[in-house]
């Protein structure tokens, strides 16, 4: 037995026998190195008269985590991975692939080059490039319907969804599942295929049978589901042309793959890939975070229950915390309802949910349940002396090294530790709604913060499967202080002549989930209400103020929960509130507006422009750490157009030149609003980019 390389890519040979192991961690992505190793190692066994039969097998935790992302958008090197894959299907000897782990876009494209595979049990198939804005380029539009077949290959490369190996076998994308360790199953493996125990055959030899109905119905269901998106029509004309010989398809799918990578699209989705890993990197990453297995949520409300949901999905101990008994069972029977939705879903089995509800989740009206909480997360109203209330009992009651949370919007979590005799213990863990299913959470990080807390909340966040962004302490953190700015250029836009529904579409249009109106009416109306009352008596003088939303509180119009806000919530539909149009009209003449039209081009302008504005106000104030950190609380918590890569990667792609030029052409209106931050004018001087600042 003989190791020959002890490269990426190595080779060791058993008499007739030749296994080709992977090894660039942490993924084995196909980087240069490994394809060149690839087609080197196909190029030695070919020429080794004694090799009959080559077995490919990952090192570590998978077999090829796809193409490697971080070299997309550099010059591409030679040799491609269709070549590659093209190289190992054309082996005259036969080649298996032993798949465990993952076996993603490119590694699930040279698996299907190869003449037969073995998945292991635990393993994960699918073509997440859509994802990323592109198509599976190495051949896997063309060799997926082979053996798949045209309908289901459709499914798997248009929507990026990945499945397990039972779901593979039975999509005779993998032709055995075998359990064991990668190299010995290749091994085994390798020996049927010369006693004839293994079928082996070239997938691009198959023939594809032609369906054209399935096509049809693709187009048309992403015409209507993803207009904005480029990708995934791409993918449909790719696999439709897979009846073709093998060589004129892939030369469609090469064609295709091009246009993806030449669109902007591709450079958003890649970003908003990386920015998900990106915010990760904190500096109190080393630091080792502290146990949690038992939570206390103080308040059964929308984030109390949606809270107490997620930590109980991910397996911890709730004990919720609630004013008296009717409140605390209201909480108990919307986090019955969450757990249900889950098992409706498929995401809990239904006899997990009942040892959950018996084992794991309590309802209190008394905080010393919390006695032994390892993390007390606070969701009662948005009220300084409610929360103030709330701390000073905990700090009280909860045991030395307890974690004490606050889950507010927007105020000062500087002031809430303060009222405790343990600030480094206190820390701002802001969730959004729903609390149980958006992914974003905020680590708010207070002046006395210890470090091992900031960790523990990542951890937390990793556990329940949501992405944590870094913020400091300011009105409303990362997001919210955006969303008030974002807000206000929607309202100033309205007063001035667009009307709500005008904005809402042109933002949808632009690829936002909703616009900001529908979801303010989402939110309730009367909570930003009750926030301008509540500030109206420190409101700078020269600050515009658009009356319009207070007008539509005052006929108790608070949006969704009302059926009326904004827009009129019915039976038949969502359309806009026609006593708003007429509110909107009177304040315009009450304000001396003369009304003008705005095209969707400079609704979207100028909110891009006040989000970019704001957003650059807090990298100064050090608020966020990098501008990525930004891109990742609108992508996962404000439904941004994922395709755009969040606001700052917009930023860039608008030029900071160009920004600085709207700023100031805006401000001729309200110069109190619209300030060119120094920030920005530093980047359009120096031809800087916000990426630059990323690290
Ligand atoms: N290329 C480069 N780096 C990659 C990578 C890839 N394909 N996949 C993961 N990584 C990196 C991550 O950026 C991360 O780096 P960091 O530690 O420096 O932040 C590291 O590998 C570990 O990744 P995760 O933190 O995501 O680790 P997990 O264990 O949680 O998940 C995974 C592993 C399921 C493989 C997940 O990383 C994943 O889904 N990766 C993306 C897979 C993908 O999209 N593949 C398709 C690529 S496109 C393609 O193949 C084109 C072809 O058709 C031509
Ligand atoms: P909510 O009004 O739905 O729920 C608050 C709950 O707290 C009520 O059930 C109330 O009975 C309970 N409560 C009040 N005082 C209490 C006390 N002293 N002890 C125990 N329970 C008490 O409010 P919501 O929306 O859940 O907001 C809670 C907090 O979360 C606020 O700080 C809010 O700013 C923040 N938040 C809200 C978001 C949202 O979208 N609603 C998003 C993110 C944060």
């Amino acid at each position: 037995m003989t190791d020959t390389s002890a490269s990426l890519v190595s080779i060791e040979t058993s008499g007739p026998i030749a296994l080709i192991k992977l090894n660039n961690p942490p993924v084995n992505a196909a980087s240069h190195a490994l394809r060149a190793g690839l087609v080197e190692a196909m190029d030695t066994l070919a020429s080794t008269s004694d090799v009959k039969v080559v077995a490919i097998y990952g090192a570590g935790t998978t077999f090829i985590a796809g193409a490697d992302i971080k070299e997309f958008g550099m010059p591409p090197k030679d040799p491609w991975l269709p070549e590659v894959c093209n190289r190992i299907e054309a082996m005259e000897k036969p080649v298996i692939a032993v798949l465990h782990g993952n076996a993603l876009g490119g590694g699930l494209e040279v698996a299907m080059a190869a003449h037969a595979r073995i998945a292991l049990p635990g393993l994960t198939i699918g073509f997440p490039e859509v994802t990323l804005g592109i198509l599976p380029g190495a051949g896997g539009t063309q060799r997926a319907p082979r053996l798949a077949g045209i309908s289901a290959a459709l499914d798997l490369i248009t929507t990026g969804k990945r499945i397990g190996a039972q779901e593979a076998l039975a999509l005779d994308l993998v032709d055995r599942i075998e359990t064991g360790d990668p190299r010995d199953i290749a091994m085994v493996a390798a020996q049927d295929v010369l006693d004839g125990q293994l079928a082996t055959r070239r997938t691009g030899e198959r023939a594809v049978e032609p369906d054209p109905a399935a096509i049809e119905a693709a187009k048309a269901q992403l015409q209507k589901t993803q207009p904005n998106l480029f990708a995934p029509h791409k993918c449909v004309e790719a696999v439709a042309a897979s009846t073709k010989p093998l060589a004129e398809g892939l030369a469609t799918e090469r064609a295709l793959f091009e246009d993806c990578m030449n669109s902007p699209q591709r450079a958003g989705l890649i970003h908003a890939f990386f920015a998900e890993r990106a915010v990760t990197k904190i500096p109190e990453a080393k630091e080792t975070p502290r146990k949690v297995e038992t939570i206390g949520v103080i308040g059964g409300g929308t984030m109390g229950s949606g809270i107490a949901t997620s930590c109980l999905l991910a397996g911890v101990t709730v004990i919720m915390a609630e004013r008296d008994e009717e409140a605390a069972a209201r909480g108990r029977s919307i986090v019955e309802k969450n757990l249900e939705g889950a098992v409706k879903r498929g995401k809990l089995a239904a006899d997990k949910r009942d040892a959950i509800l018996s084992n794991a989740y309590s309802t209190t009206t008394d905080y010393r349940a919390f006695a032994d909480a390892d993390l007390v997360i606070e969701a009662v109203f948005e009220d300084m002396d409610v929360k103030k209330d709330v701390f000073s009992k905990l700090d009280g009651i909860c045991k030395p090294g307890a974690i004490l949370a606050t889950n507010t919007s927007y105020l000062d979590v500087n002031e809430i530790a303060a009222v405790t005799k343990r600030p480094q213990d206190v820390i701002g863990l802001h969730f959004f709604s729903p609390a149980h299913i958006m992914r974003l959470l905020e680590v708010v990080v207070a002046d006395k913060t210890a470090p091992d807390l900031v960790a523990t909340g990542f951890a937390l966040a990793k556990r329940l499967k949501k992405i944590a962004v870094r913020a400091g302490v300011c009105d409303g953190f990362i997001g919210n202080r955006i969303l008030n700015t974002y807000k206000a250029a929607a309202d100033y836009l309205m007063m001035d002549g667009a009307s709500p529904e005008e904005i809402d579409n042109a933002l949808t249009n632009y690829g936002f989930a909703m616009g900001p109106f529908a979801v303010s009416d989402l939110a309730g109306l009367d909570i930003g209400w009750a926030a301008r009352k509540r500030l109206a008596p420190t409101r700078p003088a020269e600050e515009r103020y658009v009356p319009i939303p207070d007008r539509i509180c005052e006929q108790g119009w608070f949006g969704r929960k009302t059926g009326r806000g904004f827009f009129v919530y019915g039976e038949d539909g969502v359309t806009p509130n026609p006593d708003v149009l007429k509110i909107i009209d009177e304040e315009r003449e009450k304000a001396g507006i003369a009304p003008r039209s705005f095209s969707e081009k400079e609704i979207t302008d100028r909110i891009m422009t006040a989000i970019i504005m704001e957003a650059t106000t807090i990298l100064e104030d050090g608020i966020a750490l990098r501008p990525i950190d930004i891109d990742a609380v609108y992508l996962f918590g404000y439904g941004f157009p994922r395709f755009r890569g969040g606001p700052m990667h917009t930023a860039d792609a608008i030029g900071a030149g160009e920004l600085v030029r709207r700023i100031e052409a805006y401000s001729q209106e309200d110069a109190y609003f619209w300030k060119v931050p120094a920030l920005l004018s530093e980047l359009a001087e120096t031809g800087g980019t916000f990426a630059d600042r990323n690290g």
